[in-house]
């Protein structure tokens, strides 16, 4: 049932470029008008073999009209076509009942036995025109969403009270948004473009307070805040370098900077800011000794994952759960696995201790852990994948590791984030949709 709706949706969308050319701002509304009626319509209950072959007819009557239009590609063509001149961003919003839900089959959610793990897509989907690279909860707080985007922008959502809305745009890069964080107290969140700056970003009112030109003049490519001192940033270029930026001055800390082996991929510092890893272009994973007092970093130990396999994403946590209690390290890397480290010292050295297959070739796929349903139950990570899934892997059991696999992007997905109950995931695609999961109690 989902997908039929889901599909009636793209639908309107990939044909709106074409509706009142003369008019482009009645488009937004067409499809609001279109999400309402459909609403109204799945009151009365829903008739899925009716609306395939209502989708079908229509299909046919509008590729005669336009001729046919193929799949994503040709989508976000024609938008980016339709807009450059009025909206420089489509942004469609639109409400899927709740009860559509009840009769969602098996097909898409495989849920293999942990029912904690429940999770179906909410109200919400974003369209943006193009790939969500990272999206990312605010710290403590269950509604607050920020995303980045390759079109250059930042948006930054409240999902309560319902409808969602988009609470401030942060505009200023002149390239792809590659990495963003927010600070702490999700006053502040920093981010890094293509443009070659680091930005830093009033989460309030949307205002650019600061950017910081790389040195190099090289594309960033990711960021992080140090845990303890949030006046303290790193960010990694294209140009292999990896340096610490105080960013209530916007000056580069002395000391602060290192060499790796290819373009600064990801990082992640453990919980109590002291030691850092950072992954390149080239399949290495180094660590770093972070000095508090100085902002000082210290090369401490290097990994080669998969010699040419892009590191995409690293996360670090303290300890995933009551049966797992050592310090690990999650990884993505192009090998059509998900890897889970365990930090065997004080230097970072990393020790493999389980892989999840997921598909993984060439795209900047994320993963994260889930401490508080860890906690609570084996002790799970999720990922995103290129099979267009988002897969929940059990990383205490031996067989059947995989718990959950939602299903509902149309193209891979690339990063993952929860809110900080756990009682939201939302998820973004390369197609530029962003899906909103809530768990369902079970
Ligand atoms: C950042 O620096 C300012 C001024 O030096 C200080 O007042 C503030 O507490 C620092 N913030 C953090 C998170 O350390
Ligand atoms: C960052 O800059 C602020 C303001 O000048 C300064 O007070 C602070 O000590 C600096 N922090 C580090 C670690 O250099």
């Amino acid at each position: 049932l989902f997908s039929v709706f889901l599909t009636l949706f793209v639908f309107f969308l990939r044909y709106n470029a074409y509706r009142t050319p003369t008019f482009p701002q009645f488009r937004t509304q067409y499809i609001r008008r279109r999400s309402q009626l459909l609403r109204e319509n799945a009151k009365c209950g829903f008739e899925p073999g009716l609306r395939r072959q209502y989708l079908r007819l229509r299909s046919q009557l509008l590729a005669l009209r336009y001729g046919p239009l193929s799949e994503q590609s040709s989508f976000r063509a024609s938008s980016v076509r339709s807009s450059r001149t009025t909206l420089d961003r489509m942004e469609v919003r639109f409400v899927i009942p709740k009860h559509c839900f009840a009769h969602i089959s098996g097909s898409h959610q495989l849920n293999l036995g942990c029912g904690l793990l429940f999770y179906i897509p909410i109200l919400t989907l974003y369209y943006f025109i193009s790939s969500v690279p990272r999206l990312q909860f605010a710290n403590d707080d269950k509604h607050l969403l920020a995303c980045c985007s390759l079109d250059g922008t930042l948006s930054i959502m409240t999902l309560s009270p319902p409808p969602p809305t988009v609470k401030v745009t942060l505009k200023g890069h002149a390239g792809p948004v590659t990495d963003f964080a927010w600070s702490l107290s999700n006053d502040i969140i920093v981010s890094t473009s293509k443009d070659g700056t680091l930005r830093i970003w009033n989460t309030e009112d949307g205002r650019c307070i600061r950017e910081v030109a790389d040195p190099e003049g090289s594309e960033l490519l990711c960021c992080t805040f140090q845990p303890m001192n949030n006046n303290l940033t790193v960010v990694g270029n294209s140009k292999h370098h990896l340096q610490v930026v105080n960013i209530s001055t916007g000056k580069k800390v002395k000391g602060g900077s290192s060499k790796l082996t290819g373009r600064v991929l990801s990082l992640s510092f453990d919980a109590p800011g002291r030691i850092l890893w950072a992954g390149d272009d080239r399949g290495s994973i180094f660590s770093f000794l972070f000095d508090m007092a100085t902002g000082k970093l210290t090369k401490a130990k290097r990994l080669v994952v998969n010699e040419g396999s892009p590191i995409s994403s690293i996360s670090a946590r303290s300890w995933i759960s009551r049966e797992a209690r050592d310090p690990s390290l999650l990884v993505n890397t192009c090998v059509n696995k998900l890897l889970l480290y365990r930090v065997v010292d004080n230097e970072g050295t990393l020790q493999l201790k389980r892989s999840f297959p997921i598909q993984h070739g060439s795209q900047p796929l994320h993963s994260i852990f889930c401490p508080l349903m860890s906690f609570r139950q084996g002790a799970c990570v999720v990922t995103g994948s290129e099979d267009a899934c988002v897969y929940f892997f059990d990383v205490e059991r031996n067989t059947k590791a995989i718990v959950n696999k939602l299903q509902g992007h149309s193209g891979p997905v690339l990063d993952v984030s929860f809110n900080c109950d756990e009682s939201l995931l939302a998820s973004s695609d390369a197609t530029g949709m962003v899906i909103i999961w809530r768990r369902e109690q079970k």
